[in-house]
């Protein structure tokens, strides 16, 4: 994994959908948690895997009716940003960042509770169902919410990618509108050749939108266009704005590259559910997670460390 995850946390983002979430999860992948949390207190141990900035610790709290707080340690591999109430709200709670799910550094049988939403499935199951099954006390329960790759969540990123992509080819968007400007700025505005490259621009862009609108726009290429033609006199200006683009695009092909090998399919679900049993561990729901409109939003998988 790269570092994208590091720069992604330091904006202060709580959950992993940036923009698109204010505040925390909500509807049915908050009431997922509830029935969960609600009975817990202080005697309690819980850990959240692949925590991000808190999110699940944040419900928890909230969920939490008996106002006593269990010890919470959540861990994830990236340099973490938890905002200051989230981190003074428990003297019990601790958020740990650089520390990989594959190597769980706790001691056998100590958490009453392991939960990750959008999370464990980054990580290598095989590896991380090993630790989960030495870290659970026996009668301990884990709950996991992880991505669906059918998804209203995967598919539309899918496209997202795939649009990306496509943006970067020779010969494509990006370098049709780098030649646009670069002729605008040597000829002036009217050259034969500037409305050359623009008349293929705009046949470019015509088409991805009638391709798939939604993914075209989530990549901004629209807005780089306008700003490049707002500030064509600026060669600096407009360097500087394909720079951006760049690295901002860069990064979402790689996060959203993550997400899409993240999400567990059937095929996958098989797997996961052989791993679960190879570990010792009673596997008590693997399920879809829907929306109001009953379209798939995440998978809901619990299970149990059987007493000894
Ligand atoms: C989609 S985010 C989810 C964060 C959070 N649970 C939430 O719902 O907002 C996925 C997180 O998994 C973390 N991650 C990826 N691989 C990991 C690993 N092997 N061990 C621990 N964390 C990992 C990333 O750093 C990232 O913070």
């Amino acid at each position: 994994m790269s570092n994208y995850w590091s720069q992604y946390w330091q904006q202060g983002h709580l959950t992993s959908f940036g923009e698109d979430i204010k505040g925390n999860y909500s509807g049915p992948l908050k009431q997922v948690w509830q029935a969960l949390f609600a009975p817990l207190n202080e005697s309690h141990r819980v850990l959240d895997i692949a925590t991000g900035n808190g999110a699940l610790v944040s419900l928890l709290y909230d969920d939490n009716i008996q106002n006593s707080l269990p010890a919470v340690d959540a861990i994830d591999l990236a340099k973490l940003q938890i905002e200051s109430s989230l981190l003074t709200r428990s003297e019990t709670t601790k958020f740990h960042d650089h520390v990989n799910a594959e190597e769980l550094p706790f001691t056998d049988d100590c958490f009453d509770l392991i939960v990750s939403q959008f999370g464990i499935e980054y990580a290598n199951w095989n590896k991380t169902l090993v630790h989960v099954a030495r870290c659970l006390k026996p009668g301990g329960k884990a709950q996991f919410v992880v991505h669906n790759s059918e998804s209203t969540i995967v598919k539309p990123n899918s496209a997202i990618l795939k649009m990306n992509i496509e943006l970067a080819k020779k010969g494509g968007p990006i370098d049709t509108l780098k030649s646009l400007c670069q002729t605008l700025q040597k000829q002036g505005k009217g050259a034969p050749l500037a409305e050359k490259h623009r008349n293929k621009l705009n046949k470019i862009m015509n088409k991805l939108v009638q391709q798939d609108e939604y993914a075209f726009k989530a990549t901004n290429f629209h807005l780089l266009a306008r700003s490049c033609m707002q500030s064509i006199s600026q060669i600096e200006q407009v360097s500087s704005l394909f720079s951006a683009f760049e690295s901002e695009r860069k990064g979402s092909v790689e996060r959203l590259s993550d997400l899409i090998n993240a999400a567990v399919d059937d095929k996958q679900k098989r797997k996961i559910t052989q791993l679960i049993a190879v570990n010792g561990l009673k596997l008590e729901l693997f399920d879809v997670v829907s929306n109001e409109q009953n379209l798939p939003l995440a998978w809901q998988i619990q299970l149990v460390k059987p007493l000894k």
